[in-house]
């Protein structure tokens, strides 16, 4: 099995934390390893080989995160994008350059997950269905009305629906319903299905594609470069999108472990602990009456009076103030500040 991982995003919804040249998977936020090190050191013992796709820019991030791991450069290709066109067209490159029967796992690498056991179980039942032809999903017991996940509704391992990204009236319709789960945003297939059902569902990424492809230019056989002009040409689109809410080959396998996507603030305070008063504190916050707030600062004390349900993250050039479930539209945030540099 191959695990291709993914880490050519921008994380832009954890900024200031994460940055276009640094971006969240690789900044050591809440521990000593980033969270791409712990997807490496989490899936390379169940894969004979490490196929990351990245961008240019966050090559030697990567390399040099891999180094500290002592990981055998020789199980391990890169391939760099010149720029980010989504999922959709990071597996295909990908893809292209394996053998059609191999078993791809594909991971992001933004995630924090535990219970090793079910996690090795989970991934075996997987490959197993993957093996026959189809594109399998993990799903996870959702318990609170994302949006900025995919849904997906099955029984058991069949998959009677895809949804990503649905509204939050659809998000919490779909949690009463108690047959959904989270798209946890890892997948398993044969390059060829992947390959197969993009063709398909969204042809004109898979035609720019394998243009992209065939005018690749290899460093090394460890180092695949896209050339822009080829890259500019290729739609962007994510695979949930492109692929998986119309492919009608999806399996679900349920999952049992512990997970959490660290994509937004409202995401990660999920995962921490919190103080006497529901706030989550990685910094000095001395406050009166203030709660379920998300305090985060690298150096400055931060103070609050009567204060409620905010995120409030300080960092050296730049403060980030806004309330809990607003922060998926930290994106367009990052987009406005680019607009006006
Ligand atoms: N190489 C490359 N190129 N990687 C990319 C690109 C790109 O253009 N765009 C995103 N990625 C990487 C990100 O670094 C991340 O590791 C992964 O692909 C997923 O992208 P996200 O941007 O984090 O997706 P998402 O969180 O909004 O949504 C996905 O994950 C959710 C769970 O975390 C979807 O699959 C949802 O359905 C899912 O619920
Ligand atoms: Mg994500």
């Amino acid at each position: 099995m191959i695990n291709l991982i993914l880490c050519g995003g921008g994380g832009t919804r954890l900024w200031p934390l994460s940055r276009r040249h640094f971006p969240k998977q690789f900044t050591k936020i809440l521990s000593g390893k980033s969270l791409f090190q712990k997807t490496v050191q989490r899936n390379l013992p169940l894969s004979s080989e490490l196929f990351i796709v990245t961008s240019q820019e966050q090559y030697f991030i990567a390399k040099d995160q891999l180094h500290e791991l002592s990981t055998d450069q020789s199980r391990t290709t890169f391939l760099l994008e010149p720029i980010g066109r989504n999922t959709a067209p990071a597996i295909a490159l990908a893809c292209f350059n394996l053998p059609g029967e191999a078993i791809v796992f594909t991971t992001p690498s933004d995630h924090e997950i535990e219970n090793t056991e079910q996690y090795i179980q989970a991934v075996n039942r997987a490959k197993e269905l993957a093996s026959q032809g189809h594109l399998v999903t993990f799903g996870i017991s959702p318990t609170y009305p994302e949006t900025g996940y995919g849904y997906i509704i099955a029984d058991g391992e069949n998959v009677d629906g895809f949804k990503e990204k649905p509204d939050r009236a659809t998000a919490q319709q779909y949690i009463q319903s108690g047959a959904s789960y989270w798209n946890s945003g890892m997948f398993c297939f044969t390059a060829q299905s992947y390959l197969q059902e993009l063709k398909q569902h969204s042809p004109d990424i898979y035609d720019a594609a394998l243009r992209a492809h065939h005018n690749i230019r290899k460093d090394t056989e460890h180092c695949l470069r896209i050339q822009k002009e080829f890259m500019l040409d290729i739609p962007s689109n994510s695979i949930d999108y492109a692929v998986m809410e119309k492919s009608t080959h999806v399996r679900l396998v349920p999952c049992s472990f512990k997970w959490s996507d660290m994509g937004s603030f409202d995401a990660l305070d999920t995962t921490q602990p919190k103080d006497d008063y529901g706030n989550t504190i990685s910094s000095k916050f001395v406050h009166i009456n203030s709660k379920n707030n998300l305090v985060l600062s690298s150096q400055r004390l931060i103070a609050g009076v009567d204060i409620q349900d905010l995120v409030i993250v300080d960092t050296p050039d730049a403060l980030l103030v806004t309330k809990k479930q607003s922060t998926q539209k930290v994106r367009d945030l990052v987009d406005l500040i680019s607009s006006q540099a």
